[in-house]
């Protein structure tokens, strides 16, 4: 993950602008990680009557102090927009999430959102996605035969890397992340569906076709980019 001044910089202005498209009486999605953390914090500063809905118990004790109102997700049901950020992003908005292993949650949130809005710094945008470890999220029961099981998969069906548990990460569901690393995802679906297939697996940290937004900060400018015009 970048981190400094200028992509701190970056982070904020791509929060507050997505903290732009949120509406009274919407119910929100609130990401998880250094980047979301400033969408919360803008729209906390916009003093909207919204309902959040955490992606993680981080992001829910954030927008607590802020004084947002928040739900879990199964009182709010549907929700109108998430924002969230994104470890890589690639020409598709095909995303790695998970770096603060909350990719479950977020997912979960993703996928019961009618609109989804991906914030970052320039640095995550990537031509192949893969530079960044892809978070695999296992649960605890058995993990290190499962991930011996899903690395042999992964051998047999040629993708590189290796698989390294997350040393002293519990996600905020009971679970363990490993990190595939060192593999270059030239084909996310193909691999994510070999992923999910694994028992053992709860879930792993490619977002595909979920992206309906991303809004990508640079040094001096905003981009926005859709699935259909990227
Ligand atoms: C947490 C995530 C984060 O959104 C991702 O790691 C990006 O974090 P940051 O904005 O701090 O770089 O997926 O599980």
């Amino acid at each position: 993950m970048s981190s400094g001044p200028v992509s701190d910089a970056q982070k904020q202005r791509a929060g507050e602008a997505a903290a732009a498209l949120v509406e009274a009486g919407m119910i929100v999605g609130l990401g998880t990680g250094s980047t979301a953390a400033q969408f919360v914090r803008a729209l906390a500063a916009r003093k909207l009557d919204i309902r959040g809905v955490s992606t993680s118990e981080a992001t829910e004790q954030l927008a607590v102090s802020l004084g947002i109102k928040t739900q879990p997700l199964d009182e709010a049901g549907q929700i109108d927009l998430t924002v969230d950020g994104a470890d890589e992003i690639n020409s598709d908005l095909v995303l790695i999430k998970g770096g603060g292993a909350a990719l479950l949650r977020e997912k979960l949130v993703w996928e019961a959102s009618k609109r989804r809005v991906c914030i970052a710094d320039s640095s995550k945008r990537v031509p192949v996605l893969g530079r960044f470890p892809l978070p695999i999220e296992i649960v605890r029961f058995g993990a290190m035969t499962t991930a011996a099981r899903l690395g042999s998969k992964l051998k047999e069906a040629g993708v590189q890397g290796h698989l390294k548990l997350r040393e002293g990460v519990i996600t905020d569901g009971g679970n363990l992340i490993y990190d595939l690393h060192g593999a270059t995802i030239e084909r996310p679906a193909e691999l994510g569906t070999l992923i999910k297939q694994t028992t053992g697996v709860v879930d792993h940290g490619l977002f595909l076709g979920l992206c309906d937004l991303a809004i990508v900060a640079g040094e001096t400018d905003i981009i926005r980019l859709n699935p259909n015009a990227a």
